[in-house]
């Protein structure tokens, strides 16, 4: 299971950064996705974009397919591309669309055999209320998807270890990778419902994910066991001007949870033997 370079991950949020704030829609939206997907079509992925109606404005999505495995079933990873308009949306969430580009730019380079289909998405307007993700689940995007993983808000500067409960077999291998690093995690309750795994897990798809908290304040007993500031919020900068690059970003916390994607992934789709020529 590969390392997944965390500088090239800070890369990506410091072009995210100078994009500027990017709710959906907008300019700066646009161009964001217009980065992620330019490193995609290069690296071999065949990529599409979604667009959608919500309130009388167009939004989009970015769906990207690896066509190096099998046409089914598939193993679907996704984040949200857009931020706030309060600002520009770094830890929230840059962390998982920045992270889930270098994950995806690792397969294509690693080109493992793959049992499984694997499909990356970037929602537009979750921050309006899981649009994208909702509008692509509502027109068939879930058939043929065993598994969904989200990842939204990964590095948050004052970090918890939290993963997903909805599904026990992938709770699990999130769990199994945090014990590699002997890091204690928790179960995710703070963003039940309140984000892109949501309309997946109402369609029956198995969804799993890890998140790094929000505006909840760190207990004392987290402190202890991960470090960072007890009677402080998780992410103090959260849906604010201030979740910026590199201020609000947690290294640490962000390299662990990309290369726990990555794990998982591997454990998901990866079969053995020599990569396909
Ligand atoms: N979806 C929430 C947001 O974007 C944040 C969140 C993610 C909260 C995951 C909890 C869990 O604001
Ligand atoms: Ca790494
Ligand atoms: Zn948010
Ligand atoms: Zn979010
Ligand atoms: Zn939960």
């Amino acid at each position: 299971t590969p390392d997944i370079p965390v500088a090239n991950i800070n890369a990506h949020l410091q072009q995210l950064q100078s994009i500027g704030n990017r709710p959906s829609p907008s300019g700066a939206y646009t161009n964001a996705l217009n980065y992620v997907k330019a490193k995609l079509d290069a690296a071999g992925y065949s990529t599409r974009t979604q667009s959608f109606t919500y309130n009388g404005q167009t939004h989009t999505n970015l769906i990207a397919d690896w066509t190096g495995g099998p046409a089914s079933p598939t193993v679907m990873l996704g984040g949200h591309l857009d931020s706030v308009a309060a600002g520009p949306g770094i830890n929230d969430n840059g962390s998982g669309s920045a992270s889930l580009l270098e994950v995806a730019l690792t397969l294509a380079a690693r080109n493992p055999t793959l049992t499984k289909h694997v499909r990356f998405a970037w929602w537009g307007a979750e921050e309006l209320g899981m649009r994208g993700s909702t509008y692509y689940v509502q027109n068939g995007g879930a058939a043929g998807v065993e598994t969904y993983l989200n990842f939204d808000m990964t590095a948050s500067p004052n970090a918890g270890y939290f993963v997903y409960d909805d599904d026990p077999a992938l709770q699990k291998l999130f769990n199994d990778y945090y014990a590699t690093l002997n890091v204690p995690t928790e179960i995710e309750t703070e963003g039940d419902g309140r984000s892109d795994h949501t309309p997946f897990k109402n369609a029956g798809v198995r969804v799993g994910g890890v998140f790094t908290g929000a505006e909840t304040v760190k207990s004392a007993a987290q402190a202890q066991k991960w470090g960072g500031t007890a009677g402080q919020a998780f992410d103090r900068c959260y849906h604010s001007a201030c979740d910026t690059y590199p201020s609000n970003v947690n290294t640490t916390a962000l390299d662990r949870n990309a290369d726990g994607i990555a794990y998982v992934l591997w454990k998901l789709a990866v079969g053995q033997g020599p990569a396909p020529t």
